[in-house]
This record gives C-alpha cells, sequence and structure tokens, in this order.
C-alpha cells in the first residue's frame, strides 16, 4: 500500500500530536466517511470518491456513531472485507449508525452487513463468485442511473444474500446472485459486486451516482479549494510559532513547505540536509526553486562528508541505512538547534502512511510497514507536528504542488529512497562509485524521459553492480564496472512487474551509458518482478 518513499513517524511518541486534537486538516464536511472493514481496497474506495471530487476519509469500521455525528458526513460507505458476518468476532459497525439517518452504500461484505444488521439472511454461497461477471439491472433509478442494463461487474465473495431486511428491495441480479444489488429506505443500498476497481467499467458512475443523487453532495474537492482550507488551518494552527520543514527534494516535502510558506511566510525555516547521496542536479534545484524562486529561507547543509564517511567500509545494506538514518538525524538535530527556538515541524506525510502507521485508526487493515525519517529526534526536540497533506494520496499531492505553481519536473518525479544512491551502489560507496552511478543514472532518466515513458513507469534508475566485466573498447582490452538498468511499473511500490520498454530505448541508454560514462563497459537491463524480487537491489 505504501507510497514507498519515507515518511511518517506517526507513530513516534515524541512527534504525534496532542492527543484528542481533531485532525486540523482534515475537511469531513460535504463528504463520505469509508468505514473499513479490513478490505484490501478500502484505500482505493476513499480515492475514487475523491477523484469523483468529493472528500472522503477512511475510518475504522467500528468508529463510534457519536463520532460520525461529530463528524457530519453526507453518507457512509461500508467497505467490503475477509470476514462472514454470521461468524463470531467478524467485525460490525455501531448499532447506532443505523440510527443516524445517513445515506450508506454496502460494498459486497458491507453489504452483507446492511442485510445482516438490518434483519435480512446472509448465508454461505454453494458456489464462490470470483471475477468478471454480469449485472442485470432490475431498477435503473438511484444508483443505476445512465449505467446499461446489462454491465461488466467484478465479483468476489464466499457469501450470498438469501433474505432482504423489510422494506428493501433487489434492483439488480447476477448469475449466482439473486440479489446483486438492493435498495432501502434512507438512501440505503446494497452491491455484491465492486465498484472500486477498474473491471467494474461503471463503477465510477455508479458511485458519483451515490455521492451526488442519494448523498447530495457537492462536488467540492479540488485542489484550489484544498490549498484554499488547507492555508487557513496552518495559520489557525501555527499563530506566530515557528516552524521548521526538513525538504527532501522529493514532491511530498516541497509540496508541505510550499503551503506551509504561503500561510505563515518567513515563520517558516526549510533545512535541506544534502547527503551527496541525491541524483545528479537534484541538490542545485531545491536550492533554486525553494529559495531562489519561491523566497523560502533555507539551510542548505553540504553534509556530503560527513555521509560518506559514515558509510566507509559498510557494504550490509540495512548497515548503510541505519548509519544514513543516524548521520541525518545528527545533521538535522544540530540546524535545529543553531536556529534557536522552534515550535512546529512540518512533514509531507501523506494518507497512505497514516493509514498504515495508525492501526489505532484502522485497526482491520494490515500493517506492512512504517518508514522513518525524522522519527528518532531526541525527546528535548519537542516539535508539534504540522502535516498538511496527511489526507492526500500521492496524486492529489501532486495536483496540490501544480495549483501551487511548483514546477513539473519537481511534481511529478519519481518516487527516490531516503538512503539515495547509497543503496543503488552496491557493497562499499565511496565518492568515486557514486559518480560513475550518478552519470549512468542520468543517462537513463534523461532517455526515459525523451521515450515520454517517465510518468508513465513507477521507478526508472541505475545501479552500480560490484562486477568488473572484460569488454573490448578501440583495440584494448578494458575491464570495467557492469552497470544495470532498473525500470519498473507499479501502482504503490508492493508490487511492480519491470517495464516492457522498448529495445530501442534501452539500446540507446546502454550506448550512452557505455560511451559517456568512464569505467562502465557493460550495461544489463533487470528483468524481475517483484515479488520475488524487490524494487531495489538492496
Ligand atoms: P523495495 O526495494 O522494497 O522498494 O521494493 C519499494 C519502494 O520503497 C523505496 N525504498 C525506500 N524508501 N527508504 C525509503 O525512503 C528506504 O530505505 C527504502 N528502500 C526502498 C523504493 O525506492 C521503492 O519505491
Amino acid at each position: 500500500m505504501g507510497t514507498g518513499v519515507a515518511q511518517s513517524p506517526a507513530s513516534s511518541p515524541v512527534l504525534r500530536p496532542a492527543a484528542g486534537a481533531p485532525p486540523p486538516e482534515s475537511a469531513a464536511q460535504d463528504g463520505v466517511l469509508v468505514l473499513d472493514f479490513g478490505s484490501q481496497y478500502a484505500q482505493l474506495i476513499a480515492r475514487r470518491v475523491r477523484e469523483a471530487r468529493v472528500y472522503s476519509e477512511l475510518v475504522p469500521g467500528n468508529i463510534s456513531a457519536e463520532e460520525i455525528r461529530r463528524r457530519a458526513p453526507r453518507g457512509l460507505i461500508f467497505s467490503g472485507g475477509p470476514a462472514s458476518v454470521y461468524e463470531e468476532g467478524a467485525p460490525h459497525p455501531d448499532p447506532a449508525i443505523y440510527d443516524l439517518g445517513l445515506p450508506i452504500l454496502g460494498i459486497c461484505y458491507g453489504m452483507q452487513l446492511l442485510a445482516h444488521d438490518l434483519g435480512g439472511v446472509v448465508e454461505p454461497a454453494s458456489r464462490r463468485e470470483y471475477g468478471a461477471a454480469q449485472l442485470d439491472i432490475d431498477d435503473p433509478a438511484g444508483i443505476f442511473e445512465g449505467i446499461p442494463s446489462e454491465t461488466a461487474v467484478w465479483m468476489s465473495h464466499g457469501d450470498i444474500i438469501t433474505g432482504l431486511p423489510e422494506g428493501f428491495r433487489p434492483i439488480a441480479h447476477s448469475l449466482n446472485s439473486p440479489y446483486a444489488a438492493f435498495a432501502g429506505p434512507l438512501g440505503r443500498f446494497g452491491i455484491q459486486f465492486h465498484p472500486e476497481v477498474v473491471h467494474t467499467p461503471a463503477g465510477k458512475q455508479l458511485l458519483a451516482n451515490f455521492l451526488t443523487r442519494v448523498c447530495e453532495c457537492s462536488l467540492t474537492w479540488e485542489p484550489a479549494a484544498f490549498v484554499q482550507r488547507a492555508v487557513a488551518d496552518i495559520r489557525a494552527r501555527v499563530g506566530s510559532g515557528r516552524i521548521l520543514c526538513a525538504l527532501s527534494g522529493g514532491v511530498d516535502s516541497a509540496v508541505a513547505a510550499t503551503l506551509v510558506h504561503r500561510a505563515v511566510g518567513d515563520q517558516l525555516t526549510c533545512v535541506f540536509v544534502d547527503n551527496g547521496l541525491l541524483r545528479r542536479d537534484e541538490g542545485r534545484r531545491v536550492v533554486e526553486v525553494m529559495s531562489h524562486q519561491r523566497h523560502i529561507n533555507l539551510v542548505h547543509v553540504d553534509a556530503a562528508d560527513r555521509f560518506l564517511t559514515a558509510l566507509a567500509g559498510v557494504t550490509d545494506p540495512e548497515e548503510k541505512r541505519r548509519r544514513i538514518g543516524r548521520t541525518f538525524i545528527e545533521v538535522f538535530e544540530t540546524e535545529a538547534r543553531r536556529l534557536g527556538d522552534i515550535d512546529f515541524l512540518a512533514q509531507g506525510t501523506l494518507y497512505p502512511d497514516v493509514i498504515e502507521s495508525t492501526s489505532r485508526e484502522t485497526p482491520n487493515a494490515r500493517t506492512i510497514k512504517t518508514h522513518h525519517n525524522v522519527g528518532g529526534l531526541p525527546a528535548d526536540l519537542r516539535f508539534q507536528l504540522v502535516e498538511p497533506l496527511r489526507y492526500l494520496f500521492k496524486d492529489e499531492v501532486r495536483r496540490v504542488g501544480i495549483e501551487l505553481g511548483l514546477p513539473e519536473d519537481m511534481v511529478w518525479r519519481q518516487p527516490f529512497p531516503g538512503p539515495g544512491l547509497a543503496i543503488r551502489v552496491i557493497g562499499e560507496v565511496t565518492r568515486e562509485r557514486l559518480e560513475v552511478l550518478r552519470a549512468a543514472d542520468w543517462v537513463v532518466i534523461d532517455e526515459i524521459k525523451r521515450s515520454g515513458l517517465y510518468r508513465k513507469v513507477w521507478q526508472s534508475f541505475a545501479i552500480l553492480t560490484p562486477i568488473s566485466s572484460v569488454g573490448v573498447m578501440g583495440d584494448g582490452r578494458t575491464y570495467a564496472n557492469v552497470v544495470a538498468i532498473r525500470i519498473v511499473e507499479s501502482d504503490d511500490a508492493m508490487t511492480a512487474d519491470w517495464a516492457r520498454v522498448p529495445y530501442e530505448v534501452l539500446g540507446l541508454m546502454s550506448r550512452r551509458i557505455v560511451n559517456e560514462v568512464a569505467g562502465v563497459n557493460r550495461v544489463v537491463y533487470d528483468i524481475s518482478s517483484k515479488p520475488p524480487s524487490t524494487i531495489e537491489w538492496e
């Protein structure tokens, strides 16, 4: 699920926002809440709702009715989930939710919950229905408005509804599900299929129908509106306090800093720790854009020597990560202390990281991994955390970045790992080897951009292998480095596939690397998927 980039100290005791404080950057009004009952698609539902320009948040399935009333959404969506509603221990919503009178769309398990909790019958199906199915719509009003009466949907369920609650009626069926969709009073709908996945082509329309026709949400979730609200939130939160932000060169911290700067101007100071492990021109670009163009107070720390010293002799990938993390904290801490009294720390934490890191908020979701960047700061640096992107998905952050006028190359930058090129120089990291890798990597990026594929692939980069191979250049024998190229497609970095880049593009990359980068005489292309490989080699 994760974005893969270093993020989210949301679980850090030092940086946690004051207990009980409402999320200041939240904007639940006029939106819907997605109750998570453990579906692998729960996040996707929230994203799809936002793509329909309605704000949505993912909340635990057992959220109290009281809390829902406080947040005042226009409707609820119950996600799917792996359990059976009639089993002991299966997650159910707070029964008082049904008394709130809100419209509810139940998806798959969520539909079965509605049926079960309101007096219908749910039983194991004699045959599991999984994959593509045809839906026959019997009542084209309401959520099916504008959708063809026979339409393809994606099913994945082992239970089936055999009796509807009183007052409910079937509105669609499929071969195996007599009640593939139902409607009840108060705008309550259940659908046995998944509208959030691409295999349900009418899913978007269905969600839009529910949001606008049933919940009567207005379509206000736009980058400009977000910026306006976030700026007001930040101002209210920070007051006249001083705020610090660590820039990494990536889009998240750049957008967070720019938002904060728009809100509180010179009360913000950014610290950019240049660890010497960045790609060509990256450090220069951060200074140019943030300091020269946007006039943000920026402390640029050239700490390359320090990081290289810390990495001397280290070949183990995890040890590299540890030393880089530790050195970052030392450098950042020194700068923070030097700046004197700082009240707040701004971070570019994104919603997927919040969802993953805080099992408290979504107890049914699997915790996959928690990335830290400044999570390990010493206890006496007691900043309060400001996370203006805490409720945004990555694509939304990019749209906000564009709205704020950040340059496209920064906004569309591919994910880059916190430990940078150190985990792409396999074996010991030295200044010389970093230079070789940086030059080769630049060719890969340059060519993938020229081919028009840069935004279509997840990541594209070079790796400097610890292998030397024999080659021939001119009349002479060479014995030089082997560079690997890694280009992958992915949605979320949890799984990935090697990209089928045209041979011509790979050929150009190879020719240019061998010609332009001294010390390289061979280039190979990595054709492994994740799993079982990972995206990075270390
Ligand atoms: P793997 O190699 O685990 O990478 O398939 C998945 C995604 O995470 C990024 N990555 C990291 N990001 N610190 C980070 O901030 C790390 O230590 C780290 N290791 C891997 C990787 O670039 C990919 O996008």
